[in-house]
């Protein structure tokens, strides 16, 4: 048998959500209520070096150049999954870079705990499958999960109690139907609420999470039905409507969930606008500010010159969409 590499470089890209994941049915096991339905980009990008040594005592986790306790404990944990399959106690040095905004509504927890789950596969030699990697990159983040795919990637929701049907499969490859996402980022400044604690509260108190829970099923299957048939009507009247209901479950919490500023609203009336007038553009937003527009390729110029001219939008970005988590590159001891 080789021996494993103790060593490895892992990239993964964010994902956008079309029909949103809001809920979960454990939250010890990071099991979601319902199914989701997304599409991982190719230009932001997470890559995260996992190296096991002997000689450490603790975990060294440097995310963004920083250590930070909270996530420390965190990554370490996620680890654990990993350690526990492989029979071994050693602990690591990591080191993870967004070349994007963290923590505010950019998916970075996606690519995140992708790039991370594909490096300690790869590092500790466990050599599991895409679909099973997908079921335990959804212990550190629910839509990380998807980004260990590319292109159209659905997440479903499982119903085994260990949590090992949660996980995502890959729906339609990148290039077989190739839109671009338009980004407007609003604000730098990380989300107040993480999702996990939005969800959880939205689940204890918001009057319309069951409801909610019960409509995904049927947004679903018209999602996946849309990116089938290549229709992009189709795709952009069922993600809006999943957007906006999900943004209704968050404002209806106690307290309330505002994730959206001024500039988030400006951005979706915008988008709106160039709607009627034939563009082939629709929103999408998250837990945070940053507004998402998919667009079909011809739309993009049009709908970038309108968000980047729109008071309090700092930066547009633009996007394809991009391949799932992966190994870039190995190291047969630790450097
Ligand atoms: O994966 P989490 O725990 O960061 O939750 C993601 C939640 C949303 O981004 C709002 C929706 C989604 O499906 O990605």
């Amino acid at each position: 048998m080789t021996p494993a590499p103790l060593q490895a470089t892992a990239q993964a890209q964010p994902n956008i959500a079309l029909v949103k994941y809001w809920g979960k049915r454990d939250a010890a096991l990071n099991l979601p209520a319902a199914g989701s339905l997304s599409i991982t980009l190719d230009a932001l990008h997470t890559r995260t070096s996992v190296c096991f040594d002997a000689s450490l005592a603790a975990d060294d986790i440097v995310l963004n150049g920083e250590r930070d306790a909270a996530q420390a404990r965190k990554v370490g944990t996620f680890l654990d999954l990993f350690r526990a399959r492989a029979g071994v106690t050693t602990r690591a040095h990591i080191e993870s870079r967004n070349d994007f905004p963290t923590g505010a509504g950019l998916a970075s927890s996606a690519s995140g705990f992708a790039a991370l789950a594909v490096a300690a596969d790869r590092a500790l030699g466990l050599g599991l499958d895409a679909a099973y990697l997908s079921a335990l990159a959804r212990r550190g983040s629910g839509s990380a999960a998807r980004s260990i795919f590319g292109g159209f990637v659905e997440m479903a929701a499982g119903v085994r109690g260990d949590g090992e049907d949660a996980r995502a499969t890959p729906l339609l490859a990148a290039d077989a139907w190739p839109l671009e996402v338009v980004i407007a980022i609003t604000t730098r400044a990380k989300k107040s609420i993480s999702s996990s604690a939005g969800m959880q509260a939205s689940q204890r108190t918001s009057p319309y999470y069951r409801d909610w829970v019960a409509t995904v099923p049927h947004d679903l299957d018209a999602a996946r039905a849309a990116v089938q048939a290549r229709d992009f009507d189709k795709l952009a009247d069922v993600s809006e409507a999943s957007c906006l209901a999900m943004h209704a479950v968050m404002l209806a919490t106690r307290p309330g969930l505002i994730y959206w500023n001024g500039a988030t609203l400006d951005c979706i009336q915008c988008i709106r606008s160039l709607q009627m007038m034939g563009t082939g553009v629709f929103y999408t937003v998250d837990a945070g500010p940053q507004v998402k527009a998919v667009c079909l390729p011809d739309a993009v110029p049009r709908v970038r010159g309108a968000l980047q001219n729109i008071s309090g939008v700092e930066e547009v970005l633009v996007s394809g969409l991009g391949e799932g988590a992966r190994v870039v590159e190995d190291a047969t001891a630790c450097t």
